[in-house]
């Protein structure tokens, strides 16, 4: 058995090359100039009104020159919005904020999705005047999470709370979501962005629909997968008929255990989303799979292969690769690209890093999700670049 932290076996063919992770790819209508992905990274820098700040351009436009950047899961919903400082995208001040992130980042010769994302039964009510969030089921998330700051709040951690029972959503609240989702979309474009992922991934919403153990509804959009992967068809009409299915990307997780999830046929799962967005004709799907310590145990069966053998698009693995695991497994054809989370917080020239075989940096993870400037922009380049 391995440890949390290595790097995932996939054959290995030429390791001494990195010629795989470093080939341009065709991703709907772009060409990414590698294939190595910057993961979405919630980073908590927008202002406490939940608009993207100047900072925010200075951050991805640093980070531009991997193939694609994933944003850090913005909101299309206040009802969907629990976590102090993370970006939305349902006012036009949102929106012109990004557009100065997608503007700097476009400069610097990078690639942008915006990443679509509503928290359900993840929100404290603390972020939604009191109320009860919303989610399939009345069953709560496992865990805690952070609280809106105290008023005396001076800067760093903030308060964590227990997540609670949700509210059963109804077919007027789910309506509503579907329509936020829509409009989410059209707003990035609006904001400059090249597409969006929506966030099925990680015990929000839409996985909450998706998995068995957080959705016991017994009307069309619960019970069997065509049911409980309703909500996600919904989401997908929404959002390709506003950008159309080539901007269109879809994060999952599907065997992750965290925050209470889990479902009794992961692979059955894998592939009913597949088919999905197969039949949508998606530009990609992004698999966390293994295995990112403090993030998702290893999974049993990882079901990347399955997704491979329905899906006919680009597909981007993720967890706690190094540059010649991410290689190998694209040399493979297990992956078409991977993503990097982690790694591109202590590096923001982590692609050059990765091409010349240099050390990577080690990120200070107290600043992961507080601060400003200090943990966030201020990482330097690589001492021997020029
Ligand atoms: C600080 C931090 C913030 C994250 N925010 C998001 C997010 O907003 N959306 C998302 O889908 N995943 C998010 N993740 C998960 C990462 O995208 C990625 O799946 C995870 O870090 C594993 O990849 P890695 O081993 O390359 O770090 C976050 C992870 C970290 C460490």
């Amino acid at each position: 058995a391995k440890s949390h932290g290595e790097t995932r076996d996939c054959e290995q063919p030429d390791p001494m090359s990195l010629d795989a992770l470093f080939q341009p790819l065709q991703l709907g209508g772009l060409t990414l100039p590698n294939r190595v992905i910057m993961a979405p990274l919630t980073r908590a820098r927008a202002t406490p009104g939940n608009v993207p700040t100047a900072l925010m351009a200075q951050y991805y436009a640093q980070r531009a020159d991997c193939g694609l950047i994933v944003s850090e899961a913005t909101a299309v919903d206040p009802l969907g919005m629990g976590w102090y400082r993370v970006p939305g995208l349902w006012t036009s001040d949102m929106v012109e904020g990004w557009a100065h992130v997608t503007g700097a980042v476009h400069s610097a010769g990078g690639k942008i999705f915006a990443q679509l994302w509503h928290m359900g039964r993840l929100v404290l009510p603390d972020y939604i005047g009191g109320a009860q969030p919303l989610g399939p089921s009345p069953i709560a998330g496992e865990g805690q999470t952070f609280a809106p700051p105290p008023p005396d709040y001076v800067g760093g951690f903030l308060p964590m709370k227990a997540y609670v029972v949700p509210r059963e959503m109804t077919h007027g609240d789910i309506a509503h979501a579907v329509e936020a989702y829509g409009t989410g979309a059209a707003n990035a474009l609006v904001a400059g962005f090249d597409g969006v992922e929506i966030h099925a991934a990680n015990g929000y919403l839409i996985d909450q629909f998706l998995q068995s153990n957080a959705n016991h509804r017994s009307d069309a959009y619960g019970g069997d997968l065509a049911g409980r992967s309703r909500l996600l068809r919904e989401v997908l009409e929404a959002v390709t008929a506003a950008v159309g299915p080539g901007r269109v990307g879809i994060r999952i997780s599907p065997t992750s255990a965290r925050k209470g999830m889990g479902d009794e046929n992961p692979d059955a799962l894998a592939d009913a989303v597949a088919a999905l967005a197969q039949e949508f004709g998606i530009a990609y799907m992004h698999l966390i799979e293994p295995i990112a310590s403090g993030f998702m145990e290893r999974p049993d069966n990882p079901v990347i292969e399955r997704i491979r053998a329905i899906f006919r698009g680009v597909v981007i693995q993720n967890g706690s690769f190094d540059a010649p695991a991410a290689n190998a497994c694209i040399a493979a054809g297990k992956a078409d690209a991977v993503s990097f989370g982690r790694p591109y917080i202590a590096n923001p020239d982590l692609v050059m890093r990765m091409r010349g075989g240099h050390p990577l940096a080690v990120a200070d993870m107290d600043h992961a999700y507080v601060g400003d400037a200090c943990g966030y922009t201020d990482y330097p380049l690589f001492a021997g670049s020029v």
